[in-house]
């Protein structure tokens, strides 16, 4: 079942590589400072910052281009997450944030995740940014 998962993780992934425009297409341009907003439903578990590090979620200081769920001095991954084999991209999230708990059902992240795709695009954009601004 977790293999499973992985590999529909990584089939996403891969789709969303192979077609670039589309993946363009599907997500709108985001905007960080409205993207700082939407990340207050996330704050409750998670810093963006790299100062403040792991919270009851792991730090999402520069997620993207990491290997989802294997980040140090964390602990709690799910074993969905610690056997997971896919890297974050802003185009992953971007699916995955839809409905969290769909894509990964055996997740230990207790999010109903962000429905609308303007406000997603935006948080995307913030963590994108702040993965920069900060140190
Ligand atoms: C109630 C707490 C909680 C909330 C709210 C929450 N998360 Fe999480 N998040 C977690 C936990 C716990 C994990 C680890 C999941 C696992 O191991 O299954 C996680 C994992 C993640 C990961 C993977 C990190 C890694 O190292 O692979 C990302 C990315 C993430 N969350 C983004 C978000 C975003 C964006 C939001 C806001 C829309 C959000 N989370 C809301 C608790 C939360």
């Amino acid at each position: 079942m977790k293999h499973v998962l992985t590999v529909a993780a990584l089939c996403y992934g891969l789709s969303l590589v192979a077609s670039p425009i589309a993946a363009q297409a599907q997500m709108p341009s985001g905007d960080a400072e409205r993207g700082r907003l939407e990340f207050g439903v996330c704050r409750t578990c998670h810093y963006a910052e790299a100062i403040m590090g792991h919270n009851n979620g792991p730090s999402l200081h520069r997620i993207f281009g990491k290997v989802a769920g294997k980040q140090e001095g964390f602990n709690y991954y799910s074993d969905e997450f610690q056997s997971a084999q896919f890297v974050w991209t802003p185009e992953l999230m971007f699916v995955w944030l839809e409905n969290p708990m769909a894509m990964f059902p055996d997740s230990s992240m207790m999010s109903a995740g962000v429905p609308d795709p303007q406000k997603r695009a935006d948080l995307i954009e913030f963590l994108k940014e702040a993965s920069v601004r900060e140190p």
